[in-house]
């Protein structure tokens, strides 16, 4: 009976000698763990590299991608050894010369200028390195393809050979890969289901931010974001980033509110600014950068729908400040606020936080672990709390701390707007809404 179901096919295979294992028997990979002292690195890894597995650098021209991997090659050479890095878009001596400004020259890094895999393949054969770098997986060429380099073909034939390498008892990979802004072309997205590990290092090329972003990591969480600064001398951790975010926060600025995100497991806060200008010319711009454009567009909306907002006069120009950006919705209200601020010309009380999900009706609906934000928050001194009326379960009362439930956008813009004298009725002293302190 049982042999009447095994498909032909597999009767006939041998198969590759493989045993069934249990379980619990498997070969624990977290002890071997490669680490440096990046610890932001080795934490969006999931606690290290993984010995033979492939990771996927991904991010836009400029970013940041070949700085961070020299300087992972130094720490992980200084450790454990012989690291190949290949280079196909800078020559040796390109490279050379970053290394010098990283401090990153001693160790056993080998440099290889080469393009064809073929060749890749044959050096890693003769060094037996521990790591190899790929920078980029976009110039590799396998010659039996009839292809362009940076072609989809070569690109996911070229990563396939790398993943054969590394399982086959070789050397962890990681490959570098260009990201660009309007998108995806042929590179990361095609290898995203091939490789083990899949990081993107974001950012804005002018600013000094950088933050990598795990999407895809079979040995870790995907949560969690490491976040480096870009300095003369490449890239340095930030271990504590919403205080360095907050501190060149301007005061009793209008136009300016400040909510907390979660990245990954870790909750950053962040600026959001608005400059509201009066429309000169022809219809209102619009412009957000490090928010979604679209959810720019229909927070304005809702505000002028629902909170009455004159802002179909208005020019909006919206900024995330440190060049992150914010991809949740916990931050609307955030976001309503700063505009409204700017429109108004009245600044928010400086420490005030601001949490909430706004919906089309203009209601404020309730985040994910809110305890979490706030808390980050009131260690660095915030002590307003404007939050969604529907998050239950109340927070532990911080002493000295002022906490605002609130459930519609009205609501938060009369407790909000810090009053300035004229507009009587506003003011947070004669507010009916929640207090607890
Ligand atoms: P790079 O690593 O070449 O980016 P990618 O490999 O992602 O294309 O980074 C290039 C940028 O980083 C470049 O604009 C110069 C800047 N940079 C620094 O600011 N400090 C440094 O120490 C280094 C090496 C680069
Ligand atoms: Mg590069």
């Amino acid at each position: 009976m049982a042999e009447a179901i095994v498909p032909e096919g597999i009767k006939k295979a041998a198969g590759s000698g493989e045993v069934p294992v249990l379980l619990s028997r498997v070969n624990d990979i977290s002890e071997k763990r490669l680490v440096t002292t990046l610890g932001e690195w080795d934490r969006v890894l999931g606690g290290g590299l993984v010995p033979g597995s492939l990771v996927l650098v991904g991010g836009a021209p400029g970013i940041g991608k070949s700085t961070l991997l020299l300087q992972v090659a130094h720490l992980l050479s200084s450790r454990y050894g012989k690291i190949l890095y290949v280079t196909g878009e800078e020559s040796a001596s390109q490279t050379r010369l970053r290394a010098r400004r990283l401090g990153a020259e001693e160790g056993e890094i080998y440099l290889l200028a080469e393009t064809n895999i073929e060749g890749v393949l044959l050096q890693i054969e003769r060094l037996q390195p521990v790591v190899v770098m790929v920078d980029s997986i976009q110039t590799m060429l396998l010659p039996d393809i009839q292809a362009a380099p940076g072609s989809v073909s070569q690109v996911r034939e070229g990563a396939a050979r790398f993943l054969r390498l590394a399982k086959d008892g070789g050397p962890a990979v990681i490959l570098v890969g260009h990201v660009t802004k309007e998108g995806f072309l042929a590179g990361p997205k095609v290898l995203e289901h091939l490789v083990d590990c899949v990081l993107y290092l974001e950012g804005e090329r002018y600013q000094a931010y950088r933050i990598l972003r795990s999407v895809k990591n079979r040995f870790g969480s995907t949560n969690e974001i490491g976040v480096f600064e870009m300095t003369g001398s490449g890239l340095q951790e930030v271990t504590n980033p919403s205080a360095m975010l907050m501190a060149e926060r301007p005061a009793g600025v209008a136009g300016s509110s400040v909510v907390a995100c979660l990245e990954g497991t870790r909750p950053l806060l962040l600026e959001i600014q608005a400059l509201v200008s009066k429309t000169t010319f022809g219809n209102p711009r619009r412009l957000a950068t490090g928010i979604d454009f679209n959810r720019a567009l229909l927070l304005a909306a809702v505000l002028e729908k629902r909170a009455g907002l004159p802002l179909g006069g208005y020019d909006i120009y919206l900024n995330v400040a440190g060049g992150i950006a914010i991809n949740e919705p916990a931050a609307d209200l955030g976001i309503c606020l700063a505009i409204a601020s700017g429109l108004k010309d009245r600044p928010l009380e400086s420490r005030t936080l601001v949490l909430g999900e706004v919906g089309l009706a203009g209601e404020v609906r309730a985040v994910t672990q809110l305890e979490r934000r706030v808390e980050e928050a009131a260690r660095l001194g915030f002590n307003r709390f404007i939050i969604p009326a529907g998050n239950r379960g109340g927070l532990k009362g911080q002493s000295g701390c002022e906490i605002y439930k609130v459930s519609t956008i009205n609501e938060a813009l009369r407790l909000a707007l810090v009053n300035t004298g004229s507009g009587a009725g506003d003011n947070t002293l004669s507010n009916p809404f929640y207090k607890y302190s």
